[in-house]
């Protein structure tokens, strides 16, 4: 799959990648293609996400004969942050039904735009773990950033960050946190409005896959 490096990110550029995020973009989505598009994206997302996964060598028997096959060696666990990035974790699952599912809670306050911690879940031991942050939207950043810091005062050493959209502002903010964490997105757009939303962006991701608004 195409990549564009662009200022710290990886941006996907595949065509079924535009076409979906087209749909998800469009205000008439409804919430039911609203969720499975979320869902879609992020599994096509995995096939980049976990090209440098290490393998090991395994025996296979085949009906006929052995032979050598190959299996991941490492731990994965999905880290959605909630509510949003839950609707990225059931697409990814289907490729990975092995990883494992942490959960961390933040939300953005709606004056400051500043992350409020409120729940904080992952597989342990944390440290033998390849984590995959999820969260639709990087908008300012400081919720994905927040996470990470949170993972790593835990123990992870080894974290991606999954976004669907993401603002310059946000990458910036969140590379400049975590220059260590591979950020990689399916858009990157223009810029925040006056109220931290991601413009062109989708709106409020998780009002939109969870139909609260
Ligand atoms: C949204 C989104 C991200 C965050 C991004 O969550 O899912 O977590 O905003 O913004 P930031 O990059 O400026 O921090 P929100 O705070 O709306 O919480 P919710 O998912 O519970 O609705
Ligand atoms: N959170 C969202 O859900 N959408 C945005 O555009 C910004 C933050």
């Amino acid at each position: 799959m195409a990549q564009v490096r662009a200022g710290g990110v990886v941006v996907l550029d595949h065509p079924l990648i535009r076409h979906k995020m087209a749909l998800l973009r469009d205000a008439a989505t409804t919430t039911r293609d609203f969720k499975q598009l979320v869902s879609e994206i992020a599994a096509l997302m995995t096939y980049e996400v976990t090209r440098e996964l290490p393998t090991e060598t395994i025996e296979v028997a085949t009906p006929l004969e052995t032979t050598r096959g190959e299996r991941i060696a490492c731990k994965i666990a999905l880290v959605p942050i909630l509510r949003a990035g839950l609707g990225m974790v059931e697409g990814i699952v289907q490729l990975i039904p092995n990883a494992r599912v942490g959960h961390i809670g933040l939300y953005r306050d709606h004056d400051t735009l500043e992350p409020v911690s409120y729940y904080f879940k992952v597989p342990t031991p944390v440290a033998d773990h390849r984590f995959f942050l999820l969260d639709p939207m990087l908008a300012t950043g400081g919720s994905a950033a927040e996470a990470a810091d949170e993972l790593k005062r835990a123990g992870a050493t080894e974290i991606a960050l999954l976004s669907l959209v993401a603002a310059p502002e946000g990458v910036a903010a969140f590379t400049a946190r975590h220059p260590d964490i591979p950020v990689t997105v399916a858009a990157l757009d223009r810029c925040l409005n006056a109220d931290g939303y991601i413009l062109p962006g989708l709106g409020d991701a998780g009002d939109r896959i969870f139909g609260t608004r």
